[in-house]
């Protein structure tokens, strides 16, 4: 069942220099109900912006954006955005983090609560509950985050280069935990990254966009099961396969680049 559908997407921004940059052209794409997507593609290809207008904190110029078939004009409870930097509230506790975004819907103390620490224990981080913020490593931040999202149980997720600034150990650990709240909860995911090996590891599918403008140039779908194994051939090779297809995208890019800007 669809739940996101995306048609003629088309955003462009105004520049410094006066002229207008086509960031997204075009963009249709259609995600199901329960499905990890990921958006992959070069720095500035506009993922976040997608990203973004799913979220309806951008809206397009063109075309639209449907959630369960109704046209996304604002924010709405049932999408939920994470961070590469997991903007936590520096002055509230782990608990206090979780709970916010429940006590500004007038959930009561008890039931904000028990909910918070149910998804606290799911990131495996009850026992942090009364830290603050500066005490806990980049990887637990982002674990908080992700419990703070997941408290307002939302339909989809989305995820914006949520383990961009992570090491790769606890970047490892983290898809795990990811993956295992996935299985569990079949929300539906939109996961940005430029990491290849990561997309293609924890995805349904993985739509690599191009750059200027922002295209989809190619949609893999994998279906092997979790947890996927390191090393497996067929994953290697669609990693291969979307490697190429950046490689050549950018090298197109910085050619037009050179051309404007060489001599
Ligand atoms: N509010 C804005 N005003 C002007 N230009 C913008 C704005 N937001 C984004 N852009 C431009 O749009 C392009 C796409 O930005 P976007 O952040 O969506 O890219 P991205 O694919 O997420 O890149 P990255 O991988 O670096 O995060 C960039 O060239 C960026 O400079
Ligand atoms: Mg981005």
């Amino acid at each position: 069942m669809k739940i996101v559908v995306a048609k003629n997407v088309y955003k462009s921004f105004p520049q410094k220099s006066g002229h207008n940059l086509v960031v997204l052209k075009d963009i249709n794409l259609t995600i199901n109900k329960g499905e990890f997507v990921t958006l992959i593609g070069p720095s500035g290809c506009g993922k976040s912006t997608m990203l973004n207008i799913i979220a309806g904190l951008i809206l397009p110029d063109k075309g639209r954006v449907l959630v369960n078939g109704k046209k996304v004009t604002s924010p709405g409870k049932d999408r939920v955005m994470v961070f590469q930097e997991g903007a936590l509230f520096p002055w509230l506790t782990v608990l206090d983090n979780v709970m916010f975004g429940l006590k500004t819907n007038n959930i009561d103390n008890q039931t904000a609560y028990k909910r918070a620490l149910e998804q606290l224990k799911a990131v495996h981080l009850h026992k942090f509950k009364d830290a603050y913020p500066h005490q806990l490593s980049g990887g637990m931040k982002q674990r908080v985050a992700i419990a703070r999202a997941l408290v307002m149980n939302p339909q989809i997720l989305l995820m914006d280069e949520p383990f961009g600034a992570l090491d790769e150990q606890t970047r490892l650990i983290l898809h795990r935990e990811l993956l295992e709240i996935w299985l569990k909860t079949r929300k539906t995911i939109v996961f940005v990254t430029h990491n290849i090996r990561e997309a293609v590891k924890l995805s349904d599918r993985v739509i690599v966009f191009g750059i200027h403008p922002g295209r989809i140039l190619k949609e893999f779908k994998i279906s092997i099961p979790h947890p996927r194994p390191r090393g497996n051939q067929h994953l290697i090779k669609i990693e291969n396969q979307i490697l190429k297809i950046l490689q050549q995208e950018v090298e197109k890019h910085m050619k037009i680049m050179g051309g404007k800007f060489g001599k």
